[in-house]
């Protein structure tokens, strides 16, 4: 018999639909998602949206004319301005980046768990498996941008915005060589992508209405990312890694400033129903996102069950702090696009659910661009 405490709630019978189980730290119904051939080398997902042409080529939105400009001058050149000669002592570098961050992970607060024999080479083993299962996924997330960007450019139906997304899709094409670049250089070859991030990339390319790519891409995916490569630039002492996240960094400021200015116009004048399809969007991207932060693939790398571990991981401090880390840029975009409070505040419920809703008056990033520009880089 079903317990009927959880599956009458009605936020159980939503995430049933929404993200396929009831309760949002199922970790069963997460870990059953995994990426089951890593050997696949081409994956085809169906577009359904139109391709659109405008006759109208006048200047109608000046604030993404402008970011198109900055984009241009802001181009750089992925084989000669980063220091690919640095040589890199894979364990040095994770080990000194630990001293900073305790592997991400608090090692006390897993005495009499399976973790318990661990000593320091293994949680250095960990950290170094961790990385690359990192910037593997920022490998994958690039490739989905690269393809999301080219989409926007047929898809949206705004001159303005065809330009400077036509930009976006060099730079992503730059993000993506970079970081595979790094991986088979100087890390030894990476992970397969993640299932629940692959399940988003693929819902957000799948999508025919033109506005929920960027919502997918832009707001979610590039706000999740610009956190995630902040963090690690601020962490890191490795220089080829800093210099290359400070340079990307660069680019996804605009990216994410185009998101949010583009949104901004759609959102104004639409009805609470199509709020409410972007909103529930917008909440099973974030969900998505936060389950493959469970980095499953790394604990069975490392000869551990992530049934074993990941329970006492979600409770791990200090996890739990760079998890909400990751969503200060998401919750006040999506404040600023009017997306927590439509609908008898159903995103901010949600966003309290995952304890990430306390971003929400940090700075947005329609503008925050400029901060991230290459000549005021210190
Ligand atoms: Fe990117
Ligand atoms: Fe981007």
């Amino acid at each position: 018999m079903p317990d009927s405490r959880i599956t009458d709630s009605p936020t159980a019978e939503e995430n049933e639909a929404l993200i396929g189980r009831a309760e949002l730290d199922d970790l069963e119904a997460i870990l059953a998602i995994s990426n089951t051939d890593v050997d696949e080398v081409i994956h085809t997902v169906k577009d359904e949206a139109d391709a659109i042409f405008t006759w109208d080529y006048s200047l109608a939105r000046p604030a993404l004319r402008k970011l198109y400009e900055k984009a241009k001058v802001g181009q750089w050149n992925s084989t000669t301005d980063l220091p690919w000669d640095t040589d890199i002592d894979l364990e040095k570098v994770v080990s000194s980046d630990q001293v900073a961050i305790a592997a991400g992970l608090d090692p006390n607060h897993y005495d009499g768990t399976v973790l318990e024999s661990w000593g320091d080479k293994e949680w250095l083993d960990y950290g170094i498996q961790n990385r690359k299962w990192t910037l593997s996924q920022f490998l994958h997330g690039e490739q989905g941008a690269l393809l999301c960007t080219a989409k926007i450019t047929e898809t949206v139906p705004w001159y303005d915005a065809k330009l400077y997304a036509s930009t976006q899709v060099v730079d992503e094409a730059r993000h993506v060589e970079v970081f595979a670049r790094y991986l088979d250089e100087k890390m030894g070859g990476g992970y397969q992508i993640n299932a629940h991030l692959r399940m988003l990339l693929d819902d957000i390319i799948n999508d025919s209405r033109w506005d929920m790519t960027y919502l997918g891409m832009q707001v979610m995916v590039e706000g999740l990312a610009l956190a995630a490569f902040g963090y690690m630039h601020q962490l890191t002492d490795e220089p080829l890694l800093k210099k290359l996240l400070r340079y990307v960094m660069s680019d996804e400021a605009r990216h994410v400033a185009f998101g949010v200015l583009s949104l901004k116009e759609v959102y104004e004048h639409m009805s609470d129903a199509e709020m409410k399809d972007r909103q529930e969007f917008a909440y099973e991207a974030a969900v998505r996102m936060r389950d493959r932060f469970m980095s499953q693939e790394v604990w069975e790398r490392m000869g551990v069950n992530p049934r074993d571990v990941l329970p006492i991981v979600m409770r791990d401090p200090t996890r739990d702090m760079f998890q909400q880390m990751l969503f200060a840029k998401i919750v006040p975009n999506c404040k600023k696009l009017g997306l927590l409070d439509r609908n008898d505040q159903w995103l901010r419920h949600r966003f309290e659910e995952m304890g990430v809703i306390q971003f929400e008056d940090l700075e947005d990033t329609g503008t925050e661009y400029i901060k991230f520009e290459l000549e005021t880089a210190g």
